[in-house]
């Protein structure tokens, strides 16, 4: 297995580009299945998680051809509507193919995703919004089975909590389905908002994009056109990741291809913490603090605080000059980095969903190991600022969602290799 040798202690310099957002592509990935003609999406970044969904595609039917960074999905030939174990059990946003392939095919079968590392993650919301629009849902040995013979009719979907997946799948469901949806307390993340405008621009009318009530106007069962090629927004959270990068190595570096807009509430905590920033146009350049400062955090919706942030801000926080709070308000497990942390030096306390951050004045590098994707960049984080060695292990975590990290991170100065047991 691979894993992660980094030498910390040095400072970072120079300019990355970030890729695009995972989180944005697999939904759009999904709506494919939206289309009897073929859908280019452009900027994919070229991790794991990217290449699991594609093959699920294929295993469905769809012809794919795909370099790093574009994929061209042709859906027309759909030959199985289930998802099977073997690929859901590997990655949860597996569970997108849900809407799309119930709007167009009328039926699907998708094996249900089980627990995660960050928490139990159940999926009721999503199902309870495709029985609002009239599909059956059963459960048959371990699979979603949902069915809609005569297709799926628009009606009032009210999520009790906010949920990113539900909102994607309820509106890849609506998009095709006869009459109108209105989805209330729908997600506002970048991620959604780029789905709804991709299916507006395949023929679908959906109004209050970014807002937490959408309108659809399905389209009665004509499937959706792309003509044009669609470019997947920047990831915030790599973005972020950097961003903590050169905080906690008091580092200046530049990030290019960055929505500022996306990642405010994290330039927010940052600049408590003493950072500051140089921005123009689609590049942000990172002024490094003159000493950390401790800082209060609150995971919440967008545009809150992201939850995807939470681990990163954390690592930056264990050598600040006072006691941080950081509450995790979305996931109720999403503290595995904690105790990896404390292992290079850090001193966190967890009490509930609530970790008090003590400062210390220096990390030392020791082994340790990744429990899911943002905990392992942490890791990596403090792994630059601790002193000597860290080995992080179990890194296909990262690879399920960091584009070539260590590449960027070395061109960046990092002492950073990825080695073989
Ligand atoms: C998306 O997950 C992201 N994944 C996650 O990023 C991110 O942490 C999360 O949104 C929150 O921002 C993708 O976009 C692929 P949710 P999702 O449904 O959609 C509860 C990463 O590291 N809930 O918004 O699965 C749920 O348990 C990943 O890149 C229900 O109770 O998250 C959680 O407490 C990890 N029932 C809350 O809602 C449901 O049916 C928000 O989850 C669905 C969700």
């Amino acid at each position: 297995m691979d894993y992660l040798e980094i030498e910390g202690g040095h400072k970072l310099s120079g300019e990355i580009s970030i890729s695009g957002a995972k989180n944005a592509a697999l939904p759009l990935i999904a709506a494919a299945l939206l289309s009897n003609k073929p859908v280019t999406l452009t900027n994919l970044p070229n991790v794991v998680d990217i290449r699991t969904l594609l093959k699920l595609l294929e295993m469905l039917g769809a012809k794919i051809s795909h370099n790093d960074t574009t994929a061209v999905i042709d859906c027309s030939n759909i030959s199985s509507t289930k998802a099977v174990y073997e690929i859901v059990s590997k990655m949860r946003a597996s569970i997108l193919v849900l809407g799309p392939l119930l709007s167009r095919f009328h039926e699907c079968s998708v094996s249900l995703p089980g627990g995660c590392a960050i928490g139990q993650r159940p999926i009721d919301l999503h199902l309870k919004a495709i029985e609002t629009l009239g599909a059956s849902v059963n459960l048959e040995q371990g699979y979603v089975v949902a069915k809609a013979p005569k297709g799926l009719k628009g009606d009032k979907i009210i999520f009790d909590k906010i949920t990113v997946g539900g909102t994607e799948n309820a509106v890849m469901a609506a998009a095709m389905a006869q009459g109108v949806t209105e989805i209330i307390n729908a997600a506002k993340e970048p991620e959604v908002v780029q789905l709804c405008q991709m299916l507006n621009m395949g023929g679908a009318k959906i109004e209050g994009i970014g807002s937490s009530k959408l309108k659809i106007y399905g389209t009665g069962g004509k499937p959706l056109e792309f003509k044009e090629p669609i470019r997947v927004i920047p990831d915030r959270i790599e973005a972020g990741t950097y961003l903590c990068a050169g905080a906690i190595t008091y580092s200046k570096i530049s990030l290019n291809n960055v929505n500022v807009e996306h990642i405010q509430a994290v330039l927010d905590k940052l600049e408590a913490m003493g950072c500051s920033f140089d921005i123009k146009n689609d590049k942000i350049t990172l002024l490094p603090a003159k000493e950390l400062k401790g800082v209060n955090v609150v995971t919440a919706e967008y545009p809150g605080f992201p939850t995807d942030m939470q681990a990163q801000i954390m690592a930056v926080a264990t050598i600040a000059n006072s006691e941080s709070l950081i509450e995790e308000r979305l996931f109720e497990n999403r503290f595995m980095h904690v105790s990896e942390l404390n292992r290079l030096g850090a001193d966190i306390w967890l009490k509930g969903n609530i970790a008090a951050v003590k400062p210390v004045k220096e990390l030392k590098g020791a082994d340790v190991m990744a429990t899911d994707l943002r905990a392992s960049s942490a890791l990596v984080i403090a792994a630059l600022a601790a002193k000597g060695i860290t080995r992080v292990r179990r890194i296909y975590h990262l690879d399920r969602g960091y584009d070539r990290l260590e590449e960027k991170l070395s061109s960046l100065g990092a002492k950073i290799e990825r080695k073989k047991e």
